[in-house]
């Protein structure tokens, strides 16, 4: 990369800094040296190196003005060899330092990548699910990449330029003024001529750029979201094609212009940059040479001073944008830690325990919940990527009491909204309650690890979500260690052993992003499969609203009856065999318990959920009796 160029990047990544004039605390910084201490001693040696080499591009015209000398003094021969042969193991030291230097910063670079990535990633995967629901992740993502890249700048690059080039200007200015202090003052004064305009320049370019970055985030976005098998779906089903197409074509457009801005903008600088430093070169030329005439200077004064010239600019210019290059690395710290601090609300508890052995009896205790707001569970910097929702602050259960004994099955029902989901979210522990207790085999949930819920509940999500992952991948999800006959019982019992078998890939068939590549039923069955491997003792069932064609209806019921066997076990149920099969059914309305007790008992009694029955259930082949219709 020439000097120009390098110039010209680092005054360009200023233009793009965010232009933040926030005091940085002190515990920022001492958070920032915490991060750095492990690369402390690599850190040291690059910044010496970076002061040798400064030093070394000093002595080299020094040395060169010395040869003219020589030359012209009609030294010795050996005299001039020598020096040329001090050039060339300048040239040979300043090429090895210049690889140490590189090798050095990509380690310390590359290194705190590499610390903030797992950080980033371990934290984040403890927020609880509350977090997840308010952010949008591609957006969290890409900002938490960018940002993580741009804190190591901070050390790299910004770090190099500056101790680097500030070495390099005093050095060279003094030599300069050293030789000659006429000269070396008329070809600074240039400088600013060109460095003023360039600036002012480029603030206006920033505007168009940070456009244009939206528009690329827009265009991101607009791709991640229409570019998978559901939201291709819906604009195939729903959405207008043709607007899409020229909502994007416009965002590309502007893009495109805003680039051929931006080359114009380079080049115009790269080119004054040069021309400055030529014509300043003219000067040293003109001064210096009739100073030479005079006998004032010598010649080879005049050729160490335009030597020593092109060496100025560069790093002038570049420390004319460090300032906001420094601030820009350091905002990029600080949203990483704003992450980083982000203290998760559900967490292990200390003394938190397991679940006591054996059979788990599942108890809500008057049980009151609202989803947390926004503000709770996200970042006011992440507000531009969190989907702003008033919901959140309601109160959604109001009381629940539900007891389901050791073995039992208790089915919930109830309209659309009532709270079902909630609830079964809750005894997994993805939200805390606001008041009473969940508790497992008497255990208040929050007393128990994560490790020890996650061991004891098995639950199946109301859209049974599946990874982009082979079906041995999704499977061995539940229980990493399981032996291929495992896995072929789960299948099987899932009534799904001779699809699978079927597949020419068999268990390697990658189900495709989110299971699109299974049927409805089929991936309601290979989620049951993932339970039966794992074999909680607790299992949670919140079935799929949608209706299956008898045949999948069938072999998902059976599936289903597997896995309950044996297991304590709450389930939303949307199907009458299910529900039958229940030891006591809940009925949930508006966040509230209100029915219990057997299907003949519920019946008889005529309330909400013999309404249920008749409006629901009925026509899935149950055997109304025909007196209670009427
Ligand atoms: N993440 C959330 N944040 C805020 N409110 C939510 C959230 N999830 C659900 N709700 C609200 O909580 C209430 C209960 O929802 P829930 O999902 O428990 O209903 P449900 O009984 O499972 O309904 P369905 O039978 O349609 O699945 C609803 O009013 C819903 O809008
Ligand atoms: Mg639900």
């Amino acid at each position: 990369m020439s000097m120009e160029s390098i110039a010209w990047n680092q005054v360009y990544r200023s233009m793009n800094a965010p232009d933040e004039k926030r005091a940085f605390n002190k515990q920022t910084a001492g958070r920032i040296l915490r991060f750095a201490r492990p690369h402390r001693s690599r850190l040291i040696g690059f910044v010496v190196l970076s002061v040798i080499s400064a030093a070394l591009a000093v002595a080299t015209p020094v040395l060169a003005g010395k040869v003219v000398n020589a030359i012209v003094a009609g030294d010795r021969r050996d005299v001039v060899v020598g020096l040329a042969l001090l050039i060339a193991g300048l040239a040979v030291l300043d090429a090895g330092f210049g690889l140490l230097g590189r090798w050095l910063s990509s380690r310390i670079g590359e290194g705190l990548i590499l610390d903030l990535r797992t950080a980033v990633f371990d934290h984040v995967q403890r927020m609880p699910v509350a977090f997840f629901s308010r952010t949008r992740t591609g957006a969290l993502v890409s900002r938490l990449n960018n940002d993580v890249i741009g804190a190591q700048r901070a050390f790299s690059q910004t770090l190099s330029g500056v101790v680097g080039n500030l070495v390099m200007l005093v050095l060279t200015v003094v030599v300069m003024l050293g030789i000659s202090w006429q000269v070396t003052l008329l070809a600074l004064v240039l400088l600013p001529v060109f460095v003023v305009p360039a600036r002012r320049m480029g603030r206006r370019l920033a505007g168009v750029q940070r456009e244009a970055a939206d528009h690329n985030a827009a265009m991101g976005n607009q791709m991640t979201e229409r570019f998978s098998a559901p939201g291709a779906t819906l604009v195939k089903l729903f959405g207008r094609p043709e607007q899409e197409s020229a909502e994007f074509a416009a965002r590309a457009r502007r893009v495109a212009q805003i680039g051929v801005r931006t080359a114009m903008v380079q080049t115009t600088f790269v080119t004054a940059l040069t021309l400055v430093s030529a014509l300043a070169i003219a000067v040293v030329y003109g001064v210096g040479g009739s100073l030479a005439l005079n006998g004032t200077l010598d010649a080879g004064d005049v050729v160490a001073l335009s030597l020593l010239l092109t060496r100025l600019y560069a790093p002038l210019t570049a420390l004319a944008s460090a300032r906001v290059e420094v601030m820009s690395a350091l905002v990029s710290f600080e949203r990483v830690f704003e992450v980083l601090d982000l203290e998760p609300l559900i967490k292990d508890r200390p003394g938190a325990g397991a679940v006591p052995e054996g059979p788990v009896a599942v108890e809500l205790d008057d049980v009151r919940f609202a989803y947390p707001s926004a503000d709770k569970v996200s970042l006011a910097s992440l507000e531009a990527v969190a989907t702003l929702d008033t919901r959140g602050g309601e109160e959604v259960l109001h009381g629940i009491t539900l007891r389901a004994e050791p073995g039992q099955v208790v089915a919930l029902v109830g309209s659309s909204g009532a709270g079902k989901s909630t609830i079964a979210q809750l005894v997994s522990r993805l939200y805390d309650v606001d008041a009473g207790a969940v508790r497992l085999a008497g255990v208040d949930v929050r007393d128990l690890t994560a490790e020890a819920i996650r061991g004891a509940v098995g639950m199946v999500t109301q859209d049974g979500h599946l990874f982009h992952d082979s079906i041995r991948g999704n499977l061995l999800l539940a229980r990493p260690e399981a032996a291929e006959e495992d896995l072929w019982d789960a299948l099987t019992r899932a009534r799904l052993a001779d699809l699978v078998r079927s597949l020419p890939d068999g268990l390697e068939t990658v189900v495709g992003e989110r299971g699109y590549r299974l049927s409805g039923g089929e991936r309601q069955r290979l989620t049951i499969a993932r339970l039966l491997l794992k074999q909680p003792r607790v299992v949670i069932l919140d079935e799929a609203t949608a209706s299956l064609d008898s045949t999948s209806e069938a072999a998902v019921q059976a599936a289903l009856g597997e896995a309950l066997v044996g297991r304590t076990a709450i389930v939303i149920a949307h199907r009458l065999s299910t529900i039958r099969a229940a030891d006591l059914i809940a009925v949930v309305e508006d966040g509230r318990i209100v029915e219990q007790g057997t299907h003949a008992e519920l019946l008889a009694a005529g309330g909400r959920y013999e309404e249920l029955y008749v409006t629901q259930f009925a026509e899935d082949g149950g055997d109304l009796p025909r007196s209670r219709v009427s």
